[in-house]
């Protein structure tokens, strides 16, 4: 079974993405062939600065190997260092349809926030397209925000094979069942976010572990002295308990049992404790490799060399299947 999954690399990655992502990339890897691809072409869509472009992407190859993925068994890789992916995304605009692309709801958010709407940003989805259907992927893990955009990728797939003869396999989502909706700290009822969330809002993955304690120990908690998982009624109570659930692997009744009446504040501890002793190892070994950029660069050549090799067939057909005349 093939897997791709793409990550941006700006914006500076939380426990919320730990959660719904990074975790779930690590252990997706023992089912079959995966592929995760750091997508810098996709960054350039929105407002951003080249130099955090740069550094952000050595950050986030730095980060996906040390949350577990084994660069003898994943391919991690650069998007911009396999040509490949923008020339696919050049091809499928063609079977992608300017008024569905319009109707992508991310777009439509996004656009509405910027003064000046890039091009890019409408045509993001088929880049993303082009990406998982390169791969001849199977499988892809994905937050519950990117489903438009791979049903999107799968009505593309089906309509090039349609048009052009059978070429990809068209691919499946895997939207996380559990921890894939982290709260910000301070404000519970909203998601855990890069760019909405403050500073004491989200623990940051390389937060050492005395900002982790501070920012637990003043995260917003509900009236009542209760630790119960009710969202609606404790969304800050719910949400440490799904922290702590996440950081454990322990399931929430469990931990509701023991912490039933014992008030917040040791509760509030035990979590930080226990957020302290899974980021720490993950920030350690984070800080070592980002360290040895030589290391790094060297693991991301050999992803993209894989990468190379796996998506070439592929854009070799897309191209003579659609008629053109190959050097
Ligand atoms: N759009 C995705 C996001 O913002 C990132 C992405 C780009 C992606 N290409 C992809 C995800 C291919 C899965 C597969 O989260």
């Amino acid at each position: 079974m093939r897997i791709f999954s793409g990550i941006q690399p700006t914006g500076e990655k939380h426990f919320g993405n730990y959660s719904g992502g990074f975790r779930q990339y690590a252990a997706t890897q023992e089912e079959g062939e995966a592929f995760f691809c750091i997508v810098d072409l996709h960054s350039i869509t929105t407002a951003y600065e080249p130099k955090e472009l740069h550094e952000s992407t050595l950050d986030l190859a730095a980060i996906l190997f040390a949350t577990g993925l084994d660069p003898d068994r994943s391919t991690v890789f650069v998007q911009s260092h396999v040509t490949a992916h923008p020339e696919a995304a050049w091809l499928l605009s063609s079977v992608a349809s300017y008024g569905q692309l319009g109707r992508m709801i991310q777009f439509k958010e996004k656009s509405e926030r910027q003064e000046f709407v890039s091009a890019g940003l409408f045509t993001y989805p088929v880049l993303m397209a082009g990406d998982i259907l390169l791969y001849q992927t199977d499988l892809v893990p994905i937050g519950d925000d990117q489903k438009q955009h791979l049903e999107l990728a799968r009505d593309i797939a089906e309509r090039f094979n349609h048009r052009y003869g059978e070429t990809f396999k068209v691919p499946e989502a895997r939207v996380p069942e559990t921890g894939g909706r982290i709260m910000d700290l301070q404000e519970p009822e909203r998601k855990m976010s890069t760019t909405d969330s403050q500073a004491a809002g989200k623990v940051l993955i390389t937060d050492p572990p005395d900002t982790i304690r501070k920012k637990l120990k003043s995260a917003v908690t509900d009236s009542g002295t209760d630790v119960r998982y009710a969202p609606e009624e404790k969304p800050g109570i719910s949400n440490l308990l799904e922290i702590m659930s996440v950081a454990t692997g322990e399931a929430i009744p469990e931990l509701e049992a023991r912490y039933d009446s014992g008030g917040y504040g040791p509760f509030k501890e035990d979590v930080a404790e226990a957020v302290v002793a899974l980021l720490d190892p993950i920030r350690t070994r984070y800080e070592e490799l980002r360290a040895d950029e030589p290391e790094l660069r060297g693991l991301l050549a050999r992803g993209a060399e894989k990468a190379r090799e796996t998506a070439e067939p592929t854009l070799e057909q897309m191209y003579e299947r659609m008629g053109f005349v190959r050097p």
